[in-house]
């Protein structure tokens, strides 16, 4: 029966997107994403990442759904990487830039975050609100799919945020391993774990030895009743 409600609120979200997509693209009524980034940049005051953060929240809990981490997820993100204390991260799924934010505003001064997005619209979007925010200065955002970009990566990183479409996390994460771009006890943050029922992926992490794996149940973003997760693996890079 849960897994029969999880299925019905899973396929209300995706309908409301196409739903969206198709008014918008229809010029029925303006791209909800339009609306956010025009709201971030008008209602925030530049280099104010909390203003920019608190807008989208907003939006995203009283007018529509926005899959962002959003910001009780947020906040965990957050704990991990002030935890971590990474040189270097790297971030599947940019969306808005809510989350490259969230990870930027935390990092140490010689620190840096490469970000991920296929959607040239979302792409430009992130851009624009993460240079508002006055944090791009360490950001490498690129464009493309992460299973095209991710060959071309030649650094390692300390910390990885997957956060991209579901079905690709598995076969990412073991790409990056594959090209040996984890340092040793590299976290591997993984969201949205519950709501897409990542069996595979967790039965990858948590089976294998060369992960420490745990997992924090907490509610689906912008949802108060919606179960969801994130799931913590620290790679061991000897195993
Ligand atoms: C859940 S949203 C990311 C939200 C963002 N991390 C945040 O919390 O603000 C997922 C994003 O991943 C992008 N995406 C999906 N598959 C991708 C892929 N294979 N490579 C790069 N980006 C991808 C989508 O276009 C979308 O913008």
């Amino acid at each position: 029966m849960k897994n029969l409600y999880r299925l019905l609120d899973l396929t209300k979200i995706i309908i409301n997107e196409i739903i969206d997509y198709g008014a918008s693209y229809f010029r029925v009524k303006k791209f909800k994403v339009d609306i956010v980034e025009n709201l971030a940049l008008k209602n925030a005051n530049k280099n104010n990442p909390q203003a920019i953060l608190d807008t989208i929240d907003y939006y995203a809990w009283n007018e529509a759904f926005l899959m962002n981490i959003g910001d009780e997820k947020g906040l965990l993100l957050e704990k991990a990487i002030r935890e971590k204390n990474p040189a270097n991260c790297l971030e599947l799924g940019v969306y808005l830039g809510y989350s490259s934010i969230r990870i930027l505003r935390n990092l140490h001064e010689n620190s840096k975050l490469t970000s991920i997005e296929a959607s040239n619209k979302y792409f430009e979007i992130s851009q624009k609100i993460v240079s508002h925010s006055g944090l791009s200065n360490r950001w490498k955002p690129m464009k493309g799919k992460s299973k095209d970009v991710i060959p071309s990566l030649k650094e390692k990183y300390d910390f990885v945020f997957l956060d991209h479409w579901k079905d690709e996390y598995l076969s990412d994460l073991k790409t990056i391993q594959r090209q040996g771009l984890l340092n040793d006890k590299a976290v591997i943050f993984a969201d949205n774990v519950v709501l897409f029922n990542m069996e595979d992926y967790l039965s990858y992490v948590r089976n294998s030895s060369t992960f420490e794996s745990k997992f924090i149940s907490t509610m689906r973003e912008y949802s108060k009743t919606q179960p969801d997760g994130i799931e913590i693996s620290i790679f061991n890079k000897d195993d």
